[in-house]
């Protein structure tokens, strides 16, 4: 196989987790992709900092940019806006294919970072952007592109779906239970952007500008956060036969003077019976109401290192097959020689 140099900016919860994957299925990954994905560094801060799992110290710098150059991809897990910008436009201008989970950077400069991809012939890759191990980005840009969205309801963000969770099923005070997000690595560094909407308002972007074929700018996105919810508001709504989910919602509005948009992220009363009710824990989901396909529903891991480092290694694989498919087309897999049972032994 030829070789691909893969640099990974960022080592935390997801990005430890995705230089972790590429090592221990290096074969499989390179069947997959038609291509060796060669680890070639990590930049990260504090070459020192404890991580999630034990990786080679050799394989960690300070130093991104030089990371960044003669490399054929670069996942950026670092988060933020600055420098992950500032180093995204260096790889696509240095010619590499990108990878990011970050969606406070592509709520707000998407289209910067879209444009300079489109001038040089790069690709942008964003499936953990949204909604963590859940294939959302796909379904909208390309499966459904012949179809209309009319409506987006989603539980975006794993971190309030499993505060408002335990205070709905445990009676549980809501600073408890944030405590408990942050250790099993849910919430957001700052978790005020969890709890304030205002990650769950990014990743509303970017699922309606998708969604919608357009641009929808973040300062375009109505945001509530949950910390105004108390034990008796859950108590109340329970009573009523609802449950409170923060939600975002992305809709196309029909008016006689034309048609609009409206993203908004609130938490909302859900009847028990809808299925967006059933969703537990750190999972999300998010429910598409298309013209033609009718109502549909993609459900999963909202949040979590390993769960959003998938959707990550799926970028890759597809970033690395257009890569060797030169720049066009797909690409193609190696088909895994594996025994079929035969029928009625399992
Ligand atoms: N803090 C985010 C959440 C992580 O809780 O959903 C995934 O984007």
């Amino acid at each position: 196989y030829r070789r691909l140099r893969v640099a990974l900016l960022g080592a935390g919860a997801v990005g430890s987790q995705v230089a972790s994957l590429l090592r221990q299925h290096a074969d499989e990954l390179a069947d997959r992709a038609g291509a060796r994905l060669e680890l070639v560094g990590i930049a990260v801060r504090d070459v020192d900092a404890k991580r999630d799992v034990d990786l080679p110290r050799e394989l960690f710098t300070t130093d991104a940019d030089s990371l960044i150059v003669g490399s054929d991809i670069v996942i950026e897990l670092m988060g933020g806006i600055e420098p992950a910008r500032e180093y995204l436009l260096h790889a696509i201008n240095s010619g590499a294919d990108i990878v990011t989970a970050n969606k406070a950077l592509l709520a707000t400069h998407g289209p910067e970072i879209f444009d300079a991809a489109d001038q040089v012939g790069a690709e942008v890759y964003y499936e953990a952007a949204a909604a963590g191990a859940i294939p959302i980005i796909r379904p909208l840009r390309d499966s459904l592109a012949g179809d209309r969205v009319q409506r987006i309801m989603g539980i975006v963000n794993g971190t309030t779906n499993y505060i408002l969770d335990r205070m709905d099923t445990e009676g549980a005070e809501f600073s408890d239970v944030l405590a408990d997000a942050q250790r099993l690595g849910y919430a957001e560094a700052d978790p005020t952007a969890d709890v304030e909407g205002y990650d769950a308002a990014q990743k509303a972007a970017i699922l309606a500008s998708l969604a919608f074929h357009t641009t929808v700018p973040l300062d375009a996105v109505h945001r509530e956060g949950i910390t105004s919810i108390d034990k008796s508001m859950m108590d109340a709504a329970r009573h009523a036969g609802y449950v409170i989910k923060l939600l975002a919602v992305c809709e196309r509005l029909t008016e006689a003077s034309g048609e609009s948009i409206s993203v908004r992220v609130y938490p909302a009363l859900i009847d028990r019976a809808h299925p967006l009710a059933s969703v537990h824990g750190a999972n999300n989901a998010v429910f598409v109401q298309a013209e033609a396909a009718g109502n549909l529903m993609f459900y999963g891991a909202g949040a979590g290192g390993v769960q959003t480092a998938s959707a990550v290694l799926g970028d890759v694989v597809s970033a690395a097959r257009r890569h060797i498919a030169g720049g066009v087309g797909v690409g193609e897999s190696t088909l895994a020689n594996l025994p079929i049972v035969p029928v009625g032994r399992v």
